[in-house]
């Protein structure tokens, strides 16, 4: 099968939802299902085709749902449900498709399962997870994202055993050596497509399989531990038989998230003739302006558009023959796109924001936007300690405390890094807390709701960045060649403009993107483009002053027609 087969999920474009901060209709400060109903017509206005949805299941949230303690239940903050196949027909009326967030490399410990593993070592349940008796001693060193010691060894006193958690304490690790943990999970994979679910989004799934001798974590992997994690021994034994014995019975689709798998083994999970996944969220670029591989930490010189060209370049010809590729600029995890990969000072916002449409609009691969990026939301970059939420901040506050380590770097540091900057809520209206909530936010609002960064205000502005993310899509749909057009880098050493021609038979395409504060001008005649016909520009000059020369204004894209 080849990667150019027509699919939906490939000519479709993403929004993600992060339930909790998108819209409160109870009036406790936090986001639920009946807000997202309110607001399908809005998502539907902006030529959306698909709903990713982060976690909605019970939990306890110790990591805000990816500690789910029912996957066959919704969380009550967020409603019931009822609310829930509410929200599944009105998109589905509307020809929106719904992806859910699948969580299956651990649970909250507050799970049946779990509550009953950790009762005793003969429990039928017991080997749902990973347990280490004591008796033999300290467990293999295994390092930990959230926990506060970074040990993701926990010592659980009622059986004298350890038990495996790469996430929080609150966060076991389940043991999918075990068919029974398989089959649980397929049945509930099967339960959510019954009920018509459109696909999954699943959560750190590389990270599934481990080698159950819990060998000492080989030398070379002491820095950075994500890809020992990512290459367990059965990992694509285990997606491959999931696709047999769940995906394949459906027309769905499927992203994983993979920390840790580079592009030698990209096409171990998409090359379609080895059925496993469709899609998935490689990690390069999330890693791009972070301290080798520290990935919390900001890295101290500025990237370089070289480098991220090269990242883009190189996956696409990753999936040049087969596979596909999933483009993103952000997420729950990551800060915000225009602050991170742009520029939000007031002189640049609009065209930065546009011009990042722009860009995911007229790449190869399916598009993947965050809520909020369509209004170009920026990071909020919190002073204290006090305003954070996220527990991957506060934890490694509290280890560095400990430690008695510089604190105040790391809060600048979190200004740009942290989760919460990508969590803050939806920023609706002018009114108090943003038409988010009516009673104050579970996180603060980012104060620019009040200065034209919110829906209502750029509704009423056909210049705004939000009606160009709207043309700009309709751009994509209206252009196929824009989806399966062949990909080609020019420039490639320019550090200020990023172009690229996309080709399909006499479909011509060619992009120009600045990154740049200043004007700038290039000069691309040897190319030879015959006629160019611009079809959208997020800046009123018309960058092409004749012969393959132009002048594009700061963070001016055009996107041009030619042949
Ligand atoms: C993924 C999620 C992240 C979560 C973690 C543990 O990386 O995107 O939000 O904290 O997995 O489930």
């Amino acid at each position: 099968m080849e990667s150019n087969q027509r699919k939906w999920w490939k000519e479709g474009v993403v929004y993600q939802i992060y339930p909790r901060s998108f819209q409160d209709t109870k009036g406790n400060g936090i986001g639920d299902i009946q807000g997202i109903i309110k607001r399908l017509d809005y998502i539907k206005s902006l030529g959306i085709d698909i709903i990713w949805l982060c976690p909605v299941y019970e939990s306890p949230n110790d990591d805000n749902g990816y500690d789910i303690s029912d996957y066959r239940n919704i969380m009550s903050e967020f409603g019931t449900m009822a609310d829930f196949d509410q929200l599944l027909e009105g998109m589905h009326q509307r020809g929106l498709k719904l992806v859910m967030d699948l969580v299956v490399n651990h649970t909250s410990d507050e799970h049946f399962w779990f509550r009953e593993s950790r009762k005793s070592r003969e429990n039928p349940y017991r080997d749902y997870y990973h347990w280490w008796p004591a008796e033999k001693g300290i467990p293999p060193k295994r390092f930990s994202y959230f926990d506060v010691d970074g040990d993701a060894w926990k010592y659980d006193e009622q059986t004298n055993s350890y038990y495996l958690h790469y996430f929080s304490v609150k966060q076991p690790d389940l043991k999918w050596e075990n068919p029974k943990v398989r089959r649980e999970i397929y049945e509930m994979m099967h339960f959510w497509f019954k009920k018509g679910v459109d696909g999954f989004r699943m959560d750190v799934i590389p990270f599934i399989s481990k080698d159950v001798s819990y060998p000492e974590l080989p030398e070379k992997y002491n820095g950075n531990f994500v890809p020992f994690y990512a290459n367990g021994p059965k990992l694509h034994e285990y997606l491959h038989e999931m696709n047999k014995e769940v995906l394949s019975k459906y027309d769905i689709m499927t992203v994983g998230e993979t920390p840790g798998v580079d592009r030698d083994q990209a096409l171990l999970f998409v090359d379609e003739d080895r059925e496993e996944l469709n899609m998935f969220f490689h990690f390069e670029l999330m890693s791009l302006d972070r301290e080798g591989d520290e990935v919390f930490w900001m890295r101290k010189d500025p990237w370089k558009l070289t480098e991220f060209k090269k990242i883009f370049s190189d996956w696409d010809e990753t999936f040049a023959e087969k596979g596909w590729g999933s483009l993103f600029l952000s997420n729950h995890d990551n800060p915000r796109t225009v602050s991170r990969w742009g520029n939000d000072t007031s002189e640049h916002w609009y065209n930065a924001t546009t011009m990042l449409h722009s860009f995911l609009l007229t790449m190869k691969g399916t598009p993947y936007f965050y809520y909020g990026d369509e209004i170009g939301m920026t990071n909020i970059r919190f002073d204290a300690i006090k305003d954070y939420q996220d527990i991957n901040t506060l934890n490694r506050y509290a280890l560095l405390k400990q430690q008695g380590m510089d604190l105040d770097t790391f809060l600048e540091n979190e200004k740009e890094a942290s989760r919460d900057n990508g969590r803050t809520p939806m920023q609706w209206d002018s009114s108090e807390n943003s038409g988010f909530s009516n009673s104050r936010p579970w996180l603060k609002v980012n104060s620019n709701y009040k200065d034209g960064i919110n829906v209502e205000s750029q509704e009423a502005d056909s210049n705004s960045v939000l009606n160009y993310f709207r043309k700009m899509v309709q751009v994509r749909k209206d252009h196929l060649g824009l989806v399966y057009g062949n990909y080609r880098l020019l420039l490639g050493e320019n550090e200020e403009v990023y172009a690229y021609t996309r080709i399909m038979d006499t479909e011509k395409y060619l992009v120009l993107l600045s990154f740049s504060t200043e004007k700038t001008t290039v000069d691309i005649s040897a190319e030879n483009f015959g006629t160019l016909d611009l079809i959208i520009s997020n800046d009123a000059s018309n960058a092409h002053l004749g012969n393959g020369a132009f002048e594009l204004q700061s963070y001016q894209a055009c996107v041009y027609r030619f042949g």
